[in-house]
Order: structure tokens, then sequence, then C-alpha cells
């Protein structure tokens, strides 16, 4: 992806690794402050996950596999390394994958190459889900995302995104009605700065707006991205992603899940199978930005006793789903 800072527009990977040090484009950052975090060690790069320094489910899954080749780089245990990882967010499959293929592909040649085939890989899957899901926008279109799939929540190009970057390079004009996507506001915050960097035309609207603009038929179609899969097409995603669904549904929306075969959990034959994350309650109780002079500040909304439940992933039922785009082509949920 191209960035553009003060310094100028150099082409970046949320995720890499330069001399033994994985660096992550920092996300709580963004998109007041362009930063790249650091880790040298498993524990960094476990806690960097856990406190979503990177996050996105393909991001994750590049970001383990660099965790497991900084194990066998610093002669950490691979099997103790591997369970660190795994026990940073549970829901995310393309975490799973990764440790997967680390484990199987490494024997004792170049870890960091084994890392850099699977970002590589995960990078070309985007690409490719991009090119088949441009194909679903014409000219003019008006879009719905939530959360962020895009290229900072994959290696690059994105998931959700990737159509709309491709349909953009294709010269068809697009607007994107991007969801806040509280509690942590990744649509409002990265999404749309993604969509900003790519000159993509776009507004932010309060989670519960999306109904609004569908009922007044100022959504053409819905792309969200996926944390895990089941292979009766039952998809989970960012908490609301169901909500968009079944207002998709009500309002005849076609409604695309777009993500990456890692993100496809084999063994889980339903959604009902899948093990969702629950976050800090903070997270409900305060909302955090940056003031006018640059300084992360974070203010307090809900009454001190007051408690508060942060599931952070829903599944929407494949019955609500139009199509999944995956890098081998678009299918019905129960083609999965
Ligand atoms: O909690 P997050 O920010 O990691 O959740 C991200 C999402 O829900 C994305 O939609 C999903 O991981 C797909 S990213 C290409």
């Amino acid at each position: 992806m191209k960035i553009k800072t003060s310094d100028g527009i150099s082409e970046y990977r949320s995720t890499w690794m330069e001399d033994g040090v994985l660096k992550l484009i920092d996300q709580p950052k963004l998109p007041h402050e362009f930063k790249i975090f650091e880790c040298k060690t498993v524990d960094e790069v476990a806690n960097a996950i856990k406190t979503m320094v990177v996050r996105g489910a393909p991001a994750i899954g590049a970001t383990a596999c660099y965790g497991m080749a900084i194990a066998a780089l610093t002669g950490e245990d691979l099997d103790g390394a591997s369970e660190k990882l795994a026990k940073t967010r549970p829901t995310a499959h393309d975490l799973f994958d990764a440790l997967e293929y680390f484990k199987k592909n490494f024997k004792d040649g170049d870890p960091v190459k084994i890392a850099d085939d699977y970002a590589n890989q995960g990078a070309r899957r985007c690409e490719l889900i991009g090119i088949h899901g441009a194909k679903l926008i014409k000219d003019g279109m008006k879009l719905l995302t939530h959360c962020n799939a895009g290229a900072i929540a994959t290696v690059d190009w994105g998931t959700a995104l990737a159509p709309m970057r491709v349909a953009k390079n294709e010269g068809k004009n697009i607007f994107v009605w991007v969801d806040e996507t509280r509690p942590r506001c990744q649509g409002g915050r990265l999404t749309a700065w993604e969509l900003g960097q790519e000159g993509i035309d776009h507004a932010v609207i309060a989670d519960n707006a999306a109904g609004f603009f569908m009922r007044n038929g100022e959504v053409d179609l819905v792309i969200v991205g996926a944390d895990r899969i089941a292979l009766n097409g039952d998809v989970a995603n960012k908490i609301g992603t169901y909500e968009k669904a079944v207002l998709a549904r009500e309002n005849g929306v076609p409604f695309y899940v777009a993500a990456p075969s890692t993100t496809i959990d084999r063994k889980l034959e339903s959604g009902d199978e899948i093990p969702i994350e629950e976050r800090s309650g903070d997270e409900i109780h305060f909302i955090w930005g940056f003031n006018d002079g640059g300084l992360r500040s974070r203010v307090r909304v809900t009454p001190k006793d007051s408690p508060a439940r942060n599931p952070a992933f829903d599944v929407t039922p494949a019955r609500y789903i139009t199509g999944i785009i995956t890098e081998e082509g678009i299918f019905k949920p129960n083609e999965i």
C-alpha cells in the first residue's frame, strides 16, 4: 500500500521483518500519527497482537508467523512460542492457520523466509480478492463497509477494501459509507484513513445509521471482512456485522463477505462453534482520541458503577450472505 506521510509517499505493508526485528504499522495511533512499532521477542509480538497494535485476521496471522520466526532466531522453544501466540486473540482463524503453516514448513532453513512466504501469499490472496470482488462494483455505486478490512488489516490490499481499491484503479467512481464501529472505531479511524489515502470518496456514519441510509436507497452493496468462516458459510466478523446483514436483507441490498481461504475453519461445521473474544468493558466505558495539541486522551462516558459487556465479534448466519469473495472467486456461502 502507498502511504502519504510528512516525508512523502512510501510503499508499506502492515507487518514485515528487517534485520531480525518485526515492524508493524502502529494502528492505535492512526489516523493522527503514523508510527512504526518494533518487536524483538515473542512476548513483544504476542503483546502487540493482544493490545491490537496490529489487528485484522490476516495481519494477525502474518504477524504471528513472524513471531514464530523470531522464536526460531532467538532459540525459543517453538511449541511454547506457538502457545503464547495462540492465546492472544481467539476468534481470528488466520492466527491458527499461520502457526500451523510455520510449524509445517520450518525445518532448519531460514525462518524469516518461511514467514515472508506466508506474508507474500497472504498479500497475493487479497489482491485476487480485489480482482474478483471489483466485478461486483459498478460505476457510481454506493457501498457500505463495517470495521476495517483494509490493507492494514491484512498484509496488503485488504479484503473488503481490496475490491474498492481495484474498482477505483479501474476508473470507477464509487462512494463508501464507513460504519464508525464502536467501541474501538476501526471504521471511523482506520477505514476512513485508508480510503482517504486512496482518494476514495466516503463518509463516516454512526453505527446505528446504516438502516437509515439503506432504507433511503443510498446503499447499493455491502462488503465486509471476516475473522472466521465455518463450513456451513456462517461468518464471524466485527461486532455489529450481523445487524448490518439483517438490515441489508430487509432492504434488498446484496451483502458480501470478502476473505481469504486462511479465514475458513475447516474443523467447524457451523458458526455456533466459533469462539468469540470478549474484551475489557473499559473499551465501552471510555472513548479516546487525540486533542488539538496531538495528545491522546481518554474520556469516561458511562456512570462509574455501571457494568459493561464487550463481545468483539458476532456471527452472521449464512442465510443473510449473498456471496463470499475469496482468492478463488465468488461463492455462495453453502459452496464454501
Ligand atoms: O478486532 P479487529 O479489529 O481485529 O477486527 C477486525 C475485523 O473484524 C475485520 O473485519 C476482519 O478481521 C477482517 S480483516 C481483513
